[in-house]
């Protein structure tokens, strides 16, 4: 039987045929302004420390890290997220909220060298407790309440010290409500808070905790991050944080979690946040480095599905090398 020329009436390759075709029906745009990039300052001077997992990022001191902001502002990248890594760690993370801690000390600096650079502090414990768990410790676990006050005043001496936005990663339940009520006591009602809503206990933090030397001493965080296998209680996570006042929701990590980003963007009304981590990074270096995937398509795709499944916000390593291959705009 001869076979018929078929009539097919709808044909999608018809949009596909040139560049320029492809780029007027593109649906999602991945922009320099989605992006923040980590920074790790650590105390000493004249450093730029290497992080052995994670390839291209560094551990800074306060003297050099300009020449990190520098590199970031010149392919236009104007907002940050800090980490600080102590010279001494105990048992309730005091550094954190001392006047004259790492992150207090790098903001009064950064803040007066660079007054447009958008800075936002990672609030936690993990970097500062010699324990490396998220808050302070009674019975072996972490004590939820008595870690809320240390938050209160931990973020609230990270905005004294200049902070423009906060973001409360330590999983506690009431954190948000507590550090809203400190940043208002001390006058400061305009500051947003980006929460680390819906945090699962991953193992794609592991090269970060090299980075920070925030390996947790004895056991794991599985009793206040959230277990990767639900996705209705991170909507039950996004609906408490945005009641006690949350400006932003984060999912964390990005890639394995593109569904609970999704659904998370379906069912709030505040900007979506993401936390492309760093064993996501280091996965693809590593692939990258042994010549087994290409590393600058991988990547963009990688940041693009994130774009795509909701997130109006990237945290990301690969900020700086994203940002050098787009357009200027
Ligand atoms: C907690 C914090 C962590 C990350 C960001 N904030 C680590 C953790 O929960 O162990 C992980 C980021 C990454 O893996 O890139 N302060």
């Amino acid at each position: 039987m001869k076979l018929e020329k078929r009539d097919i009436a709808v044909r999608p390759r018809r949009l596909r045929r040139t560049d320029a075709l492809r780029r007027l029906v593109r649906e999602t745009c991945l922009n320099k302004d989605d992006l923040v990039a980590p920074v790790f300052i650590s105390a000493g001077e004249n450093k730029k420390h290497s992080i052995s997992s994670m390839q291209g990022v560094y551990q800074w001191s306060i003297d050099r890290v300009q020449e990190e902001i520098d590199e970031l502002l010149a392919v236009g990248i104007d907002k940050i997220i800090l980490f600080g890594i102590p010279s001494v760690k105990d048992s309730t993370g005091s550094d954190s909220y001392s006047q004259n801690g790492i992150i207090q000390k790098s903001l009064q600096k950064l803040k007066q060298e660079y007054s447009d650079l958008f800075i936002i502090t990672d609030v936690c414990f993990c970097e500062y407790t010699d324990h490396g768990h998220c808050g302070v410790i009674h019975d072996n676990d972490v004590s939820n309440d008595s870690t809320l006050s240390l938050l209160g005043k931990q973020a609230l001496s990270h905005v004294e010290a200049g902070a423009d936005m906060v973001a409360p990663s330590g999983m506690m339940d009431g954190m948000v409500g507590e550090i809203r009520l400190a940043l208002d006591t001390g006058g400061f009602e305009h500051i947003p808070i980006m929460s680390y809503a819906v945090k699962y206990a991953s193992a794609f933090y592991g090269p970060f905790r090299d980075a920070v030397e925030s390996t947790p001493q004895f056991g794991d965080r599985k009793s206040y991050q959230m277990d990767p296998a639900n996705i209705r209680e991170a909507l039950k996570e996004v609906e408490l944080d945005i009641l006690e006042g949350a400006d932003i929701i984060m999912v964390k990590p990005a890639l394995a979690y593109l569904d609970v980003i999704s659904h998370v963007k379906d069912i709030s009304n505040v900007p979506v946040a993401c936390y492309n981590v760093s064993g996501e990074y280091s996965m693809l270096k590593a692939a990258a480095e042994k010549g087994w995937i290409d590393h600058d398509s991988a990547m963009m795709e990688m940041l693009l599905s994130m774009k795509r499944s909701g997130a109006d916000i990237i945290i990301s390593y690969f900020a700086k090398e994203a940002a050098a291959l787009m357009k200027n705009d």
